[in-house]
């Protein structure tokens, strides 16, 4: 299909007729969830692993699923292109009620809706980016891949406004992770990465990547680090379905190792490569 077909609820659209209900709940309330599903070769990458958090994210706010994951398959296939890297966007809302109510609507249809877009490398994706820390502000729900994002967007915000391509967020004195993404540091020759909890979103780039150190004999922990750890560390990645492993050269205006990307990033990056090209 073209790169400006969409789905939504039921049907395939051009971009421009895709249209929803000013009293959908996603627009009043944020009221609903979303996966981000990267697709290589024409092929959704790790299809199942979002699929599962797909209804954790649904169980978690209390939303039926709408399908079955064969179903999910079959809405949002036609909508990939072979020919370039591309990633899904999927959102399912808590539909339109006839009213503004904060409790959930009764008999009330969710709304689903699908495109998809070509993955773009970021520019800096090989000679590594600037980072800041700043205090997580967010919810509790973390593991849920919520619309609500405002409080993400900010600490986005905030760090490009300090000349950063990322936030990384700290609760409690322990990194949690980044505003859109996951973070990993390289401390005393280990590959750290905090622990799955509702503080942090389970990304599924990050499981690959912890497979991918299994099964190389990278040593690695999934365990929590402070914001000395961290900027003792000789290298930090952040890690997203969009990005992929970006290397950071700069973490709070100090460099990282050498202010170059790190020999074990350019492994992993290599070996995630080579895993992606494999499952086709
Ligand atoms: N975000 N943590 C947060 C808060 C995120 O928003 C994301 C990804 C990740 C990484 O998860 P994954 O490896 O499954 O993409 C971690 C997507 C890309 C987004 O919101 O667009």
């Amino acid at each position: 299909m073209t790169n400006n077909t969409v789905y939504l609820n039921g049907q395939y659209l051009p971009l421009s007729e895709a249209k929803i209900s000013v009293l959908d709940r996603g627009f009043l309330f944020g009221d609903g969830i979303y996966e981000v599903i990267p697709s290589y070769f024409g092929r959704l990458f790790h299809f199942q692993e979002h699929m599962e958090r797909l209804e954790n994210s649904l169980a978690a706010i209390r939303l039926a699923n709408p399908h079955s994951r064969e179903q999910w398959f079959d809405i949002l296939n036609p909508l990939l292109d072979g020919n370039q890297d591309q990633y899904i966007y999927l959102q399912i809302t808590r539909g339109a009620a006839p009213k503004r109510d904060h409790a959930f609507p009764e008999n009330t249809p969710p709304t689903v809706f699908a495109m998809c877009s070509p993955i773009v490398p970021l520019a800096e994706r090989d000679t590594g980016i600037k980072v800041v820390t700043m205090p997580d502000t967010r919810w509790k729900l973390c593991n849920a891949k919520a619309i609500t994002l405002l409080a993400n967007i900010l600490h986005r915000q905030s760090a490009i406004d300090q000349h950063c391509a990322e936030a990384i967020l700290v609760k409690d004195g322990y990194i949690t992770e980044g505003a859109a993404s996951n973070v990993f540091a390289v401390i005393d020759g280990v590959l750290m990465t905090p622990p799955k909890s509702n503080e942090i979103l389970p990304g599924i780039t990050r499981d690959v990547i912890l497979e991918i150190a299994q099964n190389n004999d990278i040593p690695c922990k999934e365990e929590n680090f402070n914001l000395v750890a961290l900027l003792s560390a000789s290298e930090i990645w952040i890690t997203s379905s969009t990005r992929e492993i970006i290397p950071v050269i700069e973490c709070d205006g100090q460099l990282i190792g050498d202010g170059n990307p790190g020999p074990l990033w350019h492994r992993m990056n290599q070996l995630f490569q080579a895993n992606k090209q494999s499952l086709v």
